[in-house]
């Protein structure tokens, strides 16, 4: 038997660099959670308007071999995938779901007027029996820049943990990109095996995964005191319907708190607003009465006038 060396290891993340298909070492884990390549022959010409550069794609994205023999050595166990509308479904699909991205996402390339913002999430194989408590469709709260980590094709942390925190166990990602799994899983307090083919993309794994920093990845965390201010305010500029919509945060971690301090001081700054803008309703209140008074004061006295 052929031992193969970690990458990248800690206490709670090992990652491999090699082919999936080759390193398997991920079978031994409990719940596959994985952003294979979808399938769909991606590939970015340089975009100097957006600012963004040229990719040539995606290895084994031609078609969806690389995702179908990963999910054959899978076997049934429960499976977590995401995937495109544009290339065919996993065999064995329980459900699908949508992840709705931010609200700047999927502009570029659009040309219906509709943007592309939705991907897919299939759920393959056995999944627990559960209350449908979740809606279907995943949502991101920030912008894109939220979970931009140097792969093109990058998720939010946030949404892989809404996705692995019901499949109980070690969670396996053999198509690892920049890791995103990996950091929700170990976020979460789960252990992980990744496995990705392009060493420079090891690389940023090994780097988040080590500086170990809160990694904040589009958490889909709000809290109900995020939309009492919104609804304290007299006026609500168009921006204001982008905040999260409100679902209470089941995650204790590290960077909940830190988010939940953000939002905190966001609230207090928005609820300042939201005194500012009384004090000018306000204001603008007494001074169209004043103008009414004086109006009627003008009227008074042009009757008199004119009275014969
Ligand atoms: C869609 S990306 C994953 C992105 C990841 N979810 C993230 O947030 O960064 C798919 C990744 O699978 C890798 N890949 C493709 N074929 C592979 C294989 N046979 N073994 C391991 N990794 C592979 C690609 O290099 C790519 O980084």
């Amino acid at each position: 038997m052929v031992v193969v060396e970690p990458y990248y290891a800690d206490d709670a993340v090992t990652l491999y660099h090699g082919d999936c298909l080759e390193v398997t070492e991920w079978l031994a884990a409990d719940v596959l959670v994985t952003d294979p390549p979808y399938g769909i022959a991606w590939t970015k010409g340089q975009n100097n308007a957006a600012g963004s550069n040229a990719h040539a794609g995606i290895a084994n994205d031609s078609d969806t071999t690389a995702r179908d023999a990963v999910l054959d050595a899978w076997g049934d166990r429960p499976a977590v995938v995401f995937g495109s509308f544009r290339a065919p479904f996993p065999r064995n699909v329980r459900q699908v779901l949508v992840w709705r991205k931010p609200v700047d996402a999927g502009v570029i390339g659009s040309t219906t007027g509709y943007r592309t913002d939705t991907e897919l999430v299939f759920l393959v194989g056995p999944h627990p029996r559960r209350n449908p408590t979740r809606s279907s469709v995943l949502t991101t709260n920030g912008g894109v820049a939220n979970y931009r980590t140097g792969h093109p094709h990058s998720k939010p942390t946030g949404v892989l943990e809404q996705l692995i925190d019901w499949l109980p166990g070690v969670v396996a990602d053999p198509f690892a990109g920049s890791g995103s799994t990996l950091v929700a899983a170990r976020s979460l307090g789960r252990k992980a095996i990744g496995v990705e083919l392009e060493e420079r993309y090891c690389e940023v794994i090994a780097k988040r995964l080590a500086q170990d920093v809160l990694d904040f990845g589009g958490c889909r965390m709000s809290h109900p005191w995020v939309t009492d201010w919104r609804d304290e305010l007299p006026y609500r500029s168009p921006w204001m319907q982008w905040q999260p919509d409100v679902v209470e945060c089941d995650h204790h971690c590290r960077r909940c708190d830190a988010e939940t301090a953000r939002l905190r001081r966001h609230a207090d700054l928005m609820s300042d607003l939201a005194a500012h803008q009384r004090d000018v309703i306000e204001g603008y209140t007494r001074e169209v009465a004043n103008l009414t008074e004086a109006n009627a004061a003008l009227r008074r006295h042009i009757d008199r006038k004119e009275a014969p």
